[in-house]
This record gives C-alpha cells, structure tokens and sequence, in this order.
C-alpha cells in the first residue's frame, strides 16, 4: 500500500531540503508517493497568481497528509505570511515540535527531550493591524475559548499516548489577563476534569524562558499560545543543534501539514549548505503519523530505518556545517542513504 502526500518545496533552501528528503525516503522504500504543489514565492515563479492556490489546498484536503518546505515571508511591508494562510485555512490548529539531543552533536546541554505544543491559528498571528492615528498602530491579540480550549485538549491527549508526564502552560496572564488568561483558565480546567493524572503547572514565560536555559530537563510538554511558542521553539532549537535539527508538524482534526521550524534562510540558498535534517526528521513524523492513522506498518519501519540511519551519520560527524560538519545538502544526504542498511 502506498501513500499519496503533497509536497510543497516552498522558498528559499526549501527545494533543496525537499530534493534531499526525497531521495532518502525513496532509498529507505517508503511506501509515499507524492504530488508536488507550490506555495510561496514558488507558486508565483511557478504561473500562479496566487501565494496559495487553490489547487495546492484542495490538494492537502484530498490526501490529507503534506510535506512542506519553508515560505518566504517579507519583514515589515509585503505579503502576508503564506504559512499562517495555510494553518488557517486548514485549520492546522496544533503545532508539536519536538526538540531532542542528538548523538554526536555536543551543545551546552544534554538530554533535552522536550515538545513544544503551538496554538497555531490565533494570538497575535490573527494579522488584525490598524493605523489608530498618525504614528500610532494597534496589532490584535485574538483569543476564543473553543481555540484555547482544543489546543489544550490536543496537548493532553498527545501527552497521554506518548506517556509524557507533564506540560507547562507558558503565559503572560500577569499583564495580557484577559488573552493569556483564557489560555491558562481553559488549560487548567481540561487538566482537572479529563487529565488528572498528567502534571501540570502554569509560568510566566519571561521566568519560563530563564528555567529552560539554565537546566531545560526539568520540562516536558510546553503548551503555548501561537507567538510564545513561536520564540520558544527558536531557543529551544538552540540548545539541541539549531534550525537545521528541529522538526515539526501542524495537526487539524484531518489533515497533517509536515515542515520544519526553520525558515528559507535566504543567507545560504542555493549553496548547498542547508541541513536537510529538520525536514527529514519532520518527514519521519509524517511516516509515524501515517502509521498510527493507517496501522501501515512499513510507514512505522521506514521511519525506523532512517531514524537509525540519520543517527548514526550523526554519531559519525557526518554533518553539515550547522552542526559543525563539512558535508553539504547532498552529502549528508548520501551518507544517511549510506546507512540505511546497516
Ligand atoms: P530562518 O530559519 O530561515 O534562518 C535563521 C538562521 O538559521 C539563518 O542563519 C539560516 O541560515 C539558519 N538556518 C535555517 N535553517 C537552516 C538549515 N536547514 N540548515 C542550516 N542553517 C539553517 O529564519 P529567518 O531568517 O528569520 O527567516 C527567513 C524567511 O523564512 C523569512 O521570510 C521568514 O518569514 C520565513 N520563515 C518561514 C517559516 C515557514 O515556512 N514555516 C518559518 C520561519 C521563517
């Protein structure tokens, strides 16, 4: 049985990621076969007159799962982010990013094993922005009840089958009470009535974001609103490798969209010096996901395969130079597939 997933290589470093993503999963005989669509920059290069076709959201509804590269989104003037179009749209509610240690790539800390859980369709990413008067703007933070409420159902559900034991709500209910104060009120309330049994506590996240650098193994699950967990998931990059080595997922209740939480890093396009990694790892994700939702078990064994293979190309010192290597794109592609077997 095989799988159809939508790939989208997005901007920047995006096709190269992708490129090199694909030829590991083919190598590893996942069962995927993809349909590739843009969005981004990509998708006007491409003839469409649009940042997100239709055809490309039509295209996640119909299969369900994609794999998406980054999407170029101009600072300040410009065009609204394409990836918040996306997860609106698709009413990718939920983000988990997990951010791990990995063997072979020495940073400040060690035994990181932590997983970011992002609301991902409100908060200050509602793109409400008004001029008041001359010199004076107003940027909404929007927060519902139903959305603070499923992302908090979300996080202890995924809490419970993963048998994580604790999640943090990040928040500044102190000073945003009324926003950041639902989150926590609708967090807390689902820790009491359905999920007793996982821990749960609340911090300020200035406070929060001290504690995580100074012994990050004290947390587990991070649950936050969509611009915390923005910033949190960047720092929390940096203490396992960086961009180049954090993956990522945003879930609705149908569809799954797989990317990593790095952008297209204009800085090193076209070089062949991006780590294909975060997107590799997010592609594993996307195999476990399809695994659990289809009880395919060769998704479950190609994950498997490539975790074990891209572990041990890292325990080599096969890396790119992000993570202190000297192999490009394609060759830590190669040497994943080197590993594949053996
Ligand atoms: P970025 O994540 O693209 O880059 C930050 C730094 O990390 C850069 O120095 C870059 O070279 C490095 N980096 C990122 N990914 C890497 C990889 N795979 N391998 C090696 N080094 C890597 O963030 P930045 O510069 O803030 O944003 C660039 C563009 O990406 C912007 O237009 C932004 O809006 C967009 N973006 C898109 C995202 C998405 O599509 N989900 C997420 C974040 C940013």
């Amino acid at each position: 049985m095989s799988h159809t997933v939508v790939m989208i290589p997005g901007d920047g470093i995006g096709p190269e990621v992708s490129r090199a993503v694909r030829l590991i999963l083919a190598a590893a005989d996942a069962p995927l076969e993809f349909v590739e669509h843009h969005a981004g920059e990509a998708a006007l290069a491409a003839g469409h007159n649009e940042l997100l076709p239709k055809e490309t959201v039509e295209a996640i509804r119909q299969y369900k799962y994609a794999l998406k590269g980054p999407c170029t989104t101009p600072v300040g003037g410009g065009f609204r982010s394409v990836n918040v179009a996306l997860r609106k749209t698709l009413k990718l509610y939920a983000a988990v990013r997990p951010v791990r240690s990995l063997p072979g790539v020495k940073t400040r800390y060690e035994n990181v094993d932590l997983v970011i859980v992002r609301e991902n369709t409100e908060g200050l990413y509602s793109g409400v922005e008004n001029d008041i008067t001359d010199g004076v703007v107003c940027s909404m933070k929007v927060a519902t009840r139903p959305a603070c409420h499923r992302i908090a159902m979300w996080a202890f559900r995924y809490a419970t089958h993963r048998q994580r034991t604790k999640i943090t709500a990040f928040h500044k209910a102190n000073i945003m009470k009324m926003s950041d104060g639902m989150f926590i009120e609708e967090s807390r309330k689902v820790h009491e009535r359905d999920y007793p049994n996982i821990k749960y506590n609340e911090m300020i996240i200035d406070a929060a974001c001290m504690r995580l650098v100074q012994d990050p193994t004290q947390f587990d699950i991070l649950l936050c609103e969509n611009l915390y967990g923005d910033i949190v998931s960047d720092l929390c990059a940096g203490m396992v490798g960086g961009l180049g080595a954090t993956p990522g997922a945003n879930f609705g209740d149908t569809e799954a969209v797989f990317e990593a939480v790095h952008g297209s890093a204009p800085d090193i396009a076209g070089q062949d010096k991006a780590n294909p990694l975060a997107l590799l790892m997010s592609a594993t994700m996307m195999l476990n996901h399809i695994h659990t939702s289809e009880a395919d078990e060769a998704c479950a064994k190609a994950a498997l395969k490539i975790k074990n293979a891209y572990n041990s190309a890292l325990h080599d010192g096969k890396t790119t130079g992000d993570l202190g290597g000297e192999l490009g794109t394609e060759g830590f592609a190669q040497a994943v597939i080197e590993r594949l077997n053996g």
